[in-house]
């Protein structure tokens, strides 16, 4: 599958270039971004999206902005770096990349006190850069180990996107697929369109189908009855936060998915890089959960407004899975399982 640079500096590295996820399936649009606004903005709109891809972007982000920075003194420089990191950082809540990310980036200003602010820069640039390796090598090995528990003919429910422009290269829940359809397998994905931004419609099943998946796209409400035909085996998701004790912040809908796949005795899977997981964060309970403008449920997409003016709306863009519900944990350093209190500790040891 060719392979897309979704958020890539510009060549003289003083702009940041992403791929309009807003735009897809219909258009490949490269937007080239600038200012803090701009950047808050990409975020907030979803025109980058998925947790490990937001971290990526931060990274990037940061380096441009601290070009920007015209400040005599380091204080002052370290000071409007600090103020810039916590205005991205306030853009979504929930995936904890985006503050893992920008964290990273502010130690390394905190580490280079003494360097010239050429030497500062190119740190920066070199920490954006690690992070975005990393990001790829972490999906390769967890696409790897998620393909491990395939076999031949078997069917994949997913939600949401976690492909590779959610992360990079094969992504994280949908990284087995693809590796397994470059390796000739015959497997096959279900996609949840994922109401109300429609990632799975308009980002997984684009992705899935560019990569020679055999891939049925259906309405979240169905995903119960692809179940109980016994068209799939596994549940693969995504994450955007997992805490301590395994309860997982992922795409709204998500938790409901876990629900009816122990019903039906499918296996659930969560798969992400140990960059998700926040040990800092004992619970699910402890997760703060975005909560997005009514507008997207009830205009867009639609030609006329679905629901009075007047109707309440409740739209959190992510939801908690309870722990007991999740069969394994797929990381880069393997498949963590119950109990994960002791299990993900130990991937930090
Ligand atoms: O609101 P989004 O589109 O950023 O939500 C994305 C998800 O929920 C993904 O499943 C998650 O970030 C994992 S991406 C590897």
């Amino acid at each position: 599958m060719e392979t897309i640079d979704h958020v890539r500096l510009n060549e003289d590295g003083t702009k940041l270039v992403i791929l309009d996820q807003t735009q897809l399936p219909n258009r490949m649009e490269y937007a080239e971004l600038s200012t803090a606004e701009e950047m808050y903005d990409a975020i907030k709109k979803l025109r980058v999206r998925g947790a490990p891809c937001i971290g990526i972007f931060a990274g990037f982000a940061m380096f441009v902005l601290a070009q920007g920075i015209d400040l005599s003194t380091y204080g002052e420089f370290r000071d409007r770096f600090h103020e810039l990191s916590a205005y991205l950082n306030s853009s979504r809540p929930t995936a904890v990349n985006l503050s893992w990310a920008l964290r990273r980036m502010e130690r390394v200003v905190e580490d280079q006190a003494q360097a010239p602010r050429e030497e500062l820069l190119r740190c920066l640039r070199a920490e954006a850069q690690a992070i975005l390796e990393e990001d790829i090598a972490m999906c390769r090995a967890i696409s790897e180990h998620g393909l491990s528990l395939l076999r031949e003919g078997d069917g994949v429910l997913t939600h949401c996107n976690a492909g590779p422009i959610a992360t990079s290269r094969y992504g994280t829940a949908i990284g087995p697929l693809i590796l397994g359809a470059e390796r000739g397998m015959k497997l096959r994905a279900f996609a949840d369109e994922t109401r109300p931004l429609l990632q799975g419609a308009r980002l997984t099943s684009w992705e899935l189908d560019r990569a020679g998946v055999d891939v049925t796209l259906i309405c979240d409400n169905m995903a119960s009855m692809v179940m109980k035909n016994g068209w799939v085996q596994f549940c693969f998701v995504g994450c955007d936060r997992v805490a301590a004790n395994g309860d997982t912040a992922n795409k709204i809908g998500t938790s409901g998915v876990a629900i009816l796949a122990k019903h039906y005795g499918i296996p659930f899977y969560v798969l992400g890089p140990t960059s998700t997981i926040d040990l800092a964060c004992p619970t699910g309970d402890d997760i703060r959960i975005e909560l997005r403008e009514p507008e997207e449920i009830k205009k867009m997409w639609y030609r006329e407004p679905m629901a009075p003016e007047s109707v309440k709306c409740f739209n959190p863009s992510f939801d908690v899975t309870d722990h007991r519900l999740i069969d394994g944990i797929i990381t880069e350093k393997g498949i963590c399982r119950a109990p994960y209190t002791e299990s993900l500790a130990a991937l930090f040891r």
